[in-house]
């Protein structure tokens, strides 16, 4: 096999150090199915004795600056896995494309505040940019939308799209305990971050969510119109209110068409126990897809770690040596359009209500009347307990009807 596909990769963490073992150890598969050997021709990592590899690559050659490898280097695409929307993973894309080299990159920071700019730029240069590996790890969700439903008008995506709040989530579920708990738990076990703001505030998912966004609807990428709220604020009551109810939480990244526009949302939900989404528990990953001649697909799988994220990273790498054109919208970006945005006040759902009330005649009636007011109504309604001369108080929990968000801000 003469041909040869050359990369260079910059940063061998977790997911730089399994690419490199997954093009060593699938070597012979990968090269069949390209018609061409892909040969690792440069690495470049900060520090050189904390790489994640445990094949001996003394015999390629090395870079400490991934800018220089970037521009210099005989590469035919650079896999970008630094992390990090700023400072020296954005350098990085920018001279690899500049350079007339590919772009693979596992960086949803990046491309969800960056992604347009890098997308015209790739344009102008005639190169590609490949980033399965950003969005659901190893779930090949990116190739799934832009190949397998090409054919669709996507209606909507929504998906559990990070691990750590899943993690956290289904442990608050099996064990009753609360958010801190389970969040220094998992903090002690290394399965969440020492800072976890990113995870459990919604904002790794909003970043996916803005991506995916872009590619299902032909829109640019526009990450600072998604609404965010993380999981900080669910209870262990909250997560037993739904199970009464028949839902299980999870934290949901959603992109849909409305009538009002394009509606992005992230947000804790209350999701039937019998949508198998639903039963995507721990840090597995999930997205649906609503299309409208496909109807609804479900993809899930592992969304994080190593292996099943530099499977997706080769991935890119084998599309880009079959020569396959890497669209970034999966669309030539002069037919990307800017579309309307559908604010908060015009999302459109059901409501989880949780109330700490008077245990007297007429709380209910007083609740229905401003519930009124604002056209809401309830689907259903639990009290629990009874009032007593130490504390009058009861808890009140309700499901209203689907309804305009307007009505409840
Ligand atoms: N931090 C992410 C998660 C994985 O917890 O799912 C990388 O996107």
């Amino acid at each position: 096999m003469g041909k040869v596909f050359k990369v260079a990769i910059a940063g061998l963490g977790t997911v730089g150090g399994g690419t490199v073992k997954l093009l060593k150890q699938n070597a012979e598969e990968i090269s069949n199915r390209c018609g061409k050997k892909v040969e690792i021709v440069a690495l470049c990592s900060r520090r050189k004795t904390h790489i994640n590899v445990d094949f001996d690559v003394s015999d390629i050659p090395w870079y400490d600056d991934a800018v220089q490898m970037a521009k210099e280097v005989d590469a035919d695409a650079i896999v970008e896995l630094i992390g990090g929307s700023e400072g020296v993973a954005r350098e990085v894309c920018e001279t690899a494309i500049k350079s007339g080299k590919s772009l693979v990159t596992a960086n949803k920071a990046l491309l969800a505040m960056h992604g347009n700019e890098l997308a015209k730029l790739a344009d102008d240069n005639n190169v590609n940019i490949a980033y399965e590996a950003a969005v659901a790890g190893g779930i090949p969700i990116i190739k799934s939308i832009r190949e397998g439903l090409a054919g669709n008008k996507i209606l909507s995506i929504s998906g559990i799209l990070n691990g750590t709040c899943n993690y956290i989530l289904t442990t608050m579920k099996e064990t009753g305990r609360g958010f801190d708990d389970v969040l220094a738990e998992a903090q002690a076990k290394g399965y969440a971050e020492a800072d976890p703001s990113f995870d459990v505030d919604g904002i790794d998912t909003a970043h996916k969510t803005a991506i995916l966004a872009a590619l299902a609807f032909g829109v640019p990428i526009d990450f600072g119109n998604t609404y965010v709220e993380g999981i900080r604020k669910i209870s262990a009551r909250d997560i037993a209110n739904a199970d009464e109810f028949g839902y299980k939480i999870k934290l949901l990244g959603i992109a849909k068409v409305s009538d009002k526009g394009i509606e992005q949302r992230v947000h804790p939900c209350f999701v039937p126990k019998d949508e198998p989404i639903a039963n995507v528990d721990g840090v597995f990953n999930a997205v649906v897809v609503k299309g409208d001649f496909v109807g609804t697909s479900l993809f899930a799988g592992r969304g994080a770690g190593e292996r099943p994220t530099a499977s997706s990273v080769v991935s890119d790498i084998i599309d880009l040596a079959r020569g396959h054109d890497e669209r970034f919208f999966g669309l030539s970006s002069e037919f990307t359009k800017v579309k309307p945005i559908s604010t908060r006040d015009d999302f459109e759902s059901s409501y989880y209500i949780d109330l700490e009330v008077e245990d007297k005649s007429g709380v209910v009636a007083d609740i229905g009347k401003i519930l009124k007011e604002e056209n809401l109504s309830i689907e259903k309604l639990i009290q629990r307990g009874r009032g007593t001369k130490e504390s009058n108080v009861v808890n009140l929990v309700m499901i209203l009807h689907s309804s305009k968000e307007g009505g409840l801000i």
